[in-house]
């Protein structure tokens, strides 16, 4: 095994260790956890040479000069929280292949600053909405995210304060174009086409546009056995009729629709639920074919609801359209995994969201993907191969390299 990509698996279990929870993995943005992820990240950015500060939005950061200081840099990074029971390679692998990137590059010679980024929040786990880390240094922050609320009622205002942010100086995390030349981010695919093609590693042509919101349905909690069927105003089952039909209309639609959190009040075994809250995660390759599928689910809600007797509102949380990436970096990205011996690099879309769809309001983007065990993420069996960590940064400092001769 390269002795590389060996430090970099022992880093991820490493960061594997800082959780919450010391039986699953999770580390949400603005915790504990994640100060002291970014304190470890920093000594190993350090260890590479950069010289490294936490930005105004709590995101880990280190640079690394180029031939002559100050000039604009190419960002690489990913992303350092993660969804409740992760995985220990989704974001912290990008990280982690960025700071070995940086360690393998010539000091002081490229015609760019090198900066790695190991971003506070790509998942949204605990406020909800995602990608905050990157939108801050994007500028394209909106101020009614201070009143966010985690399950606990902590407003993401308190939160910064708690972690030691000041809340007023979450501007100083923005990045003006001018001072950046790219941003590359390397990932695990998340999916199963590179190990179904029996391939290590693709360049991705575009990131996936989503939409999240909560849903809630209403309806009139009641006795179990005291209430005639014919008296039920059961917001559990109109729920359940909704959540089959996204999955219907998804298919229908060829987008993707998620409904992953679910809750029922009162929550009695012998009460009927009078109130259901729910989510919904919907992504398309395009915009317009998911904002088209989320008509037709608003549709079927609204027919459940009044067939049901029930009322149904909805409360959008998140919003990321689609993203391309940039043909240039994408070229750079090719050379890189052609010089792995793979001269016909696999291109195609990515279904998972990434610190890139914010990052591109300033900058161009692109990514390198890398294959996955079964392709299964979001959970704790995620699983990479070594070698397919080695062919990964190999590819990687070559595209940096690539980029460096344009
Ligand atoms: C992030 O991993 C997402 O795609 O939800
Ligand atoms: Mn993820
Ligand atoms: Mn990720």
């Amino acid at each position: 095994m390269s002795t590389d990509a060996a430090l970099i698996l022992d880093r991820c279990d490493e960061l594997a260790t800082i959780s919450s929870d010391p039986e699953h993995l999770v580390r949400v943005h603005l915790s504990p956890e994640h100060k002291a992820a970014n304190e470890l990240v920093a000594t190993w950015m350090e260890q590479a040479g950069l010289s490294t500060w936490q930005d105004a939005a709590g995101n880990q950061c280190g640079r690394m000069e180029g031939s002559e200081p100050g000039l604009p840099a190419l960002l690489l990074g990913s992303h350092i929280d993660t969804v409740p029971d992760a995985g220990r390679y989704d974001g912290m692998l990008g990280v982690l292949l960025a700071i070995a990137v940086v360690n393998r590059l010539p000091t002081n010679t490229l015609p760019f600053a090198v900066e790695v980024v190991a971003f506070s929040d790509e998942e949204g786990t605990r406020f909800g909405t995602a990608l905050l880390g990157s939108r801050a240094l994007a500028g394209t922050w909106d101020d009614d995210w201070w009143n966010l609320r985690d399950a606990d009622g902590i407003s993401l205002f308190e939160a910064f304060q708690d972690f030691g942010l000041d809340p007023a100086r979450l501007p100083g995390a923005f990045r003006r174009p001018d001072d950046l030349i790219g941003y590359l981010e390397a990932h695990i695919e998340q999916g199963p086409y590179l190990e179904d093609a029996d391939r290590r590693l693709a360049v991705v042509t575009s990131i996936a546009g989503a939409r999240r919101f909560e849903f809630t349905m209403t309806g009139k909690a009641g006795h179990a056995g005291g209430t005639p069927y014919d008296r039920r105003k059961d917001a559990l089952v109109g729920a359940s009729e909704l959540v089959i039909e996204i999955e219907r209309l998804s298919k229908q639609q060829h987008v993707i629709g998620t409904v992953g959190k679910l809750e029922a009040f009162p929550g009695g075994v012998n009460v009927i639920p009078g109130r259901v809250e729910f989510s919904l995660d919907l992504r398309a390759e395009f915009d317009d074919d998911r904002d088209e599928a989320l008509r037709l689910i608003d549709e079927a809600a609204d027919e459940i609801a009044r067939r049901r007797g029930l009322h149904f509102s909805k409360h959008e949380i998140y919003r990321a359209d689609a993203v391309v990436c940039d043909l240039d970096l994408r070229a750079g990205i090719e050379a890189g995994i052609r010089t792995t011996g793979d001269d016909s690099p696999l291109a195609f879309w990515s279904r998972a969201g990434h610190d890139g769809m914010a990052v591109v309001a300033v900058t161009p983007i692109a990514m390198l993907f890398l294959r996955c065990k079964g392709g299964v993420s979001h959970h704790p069996d995620e699983s990479v191969r070594a070698s397919d960590v080695a062919a990964a940064l190999d590819a990687y400092e070559a595209a940096v390299l690539a980029l460096a001769q344009r």
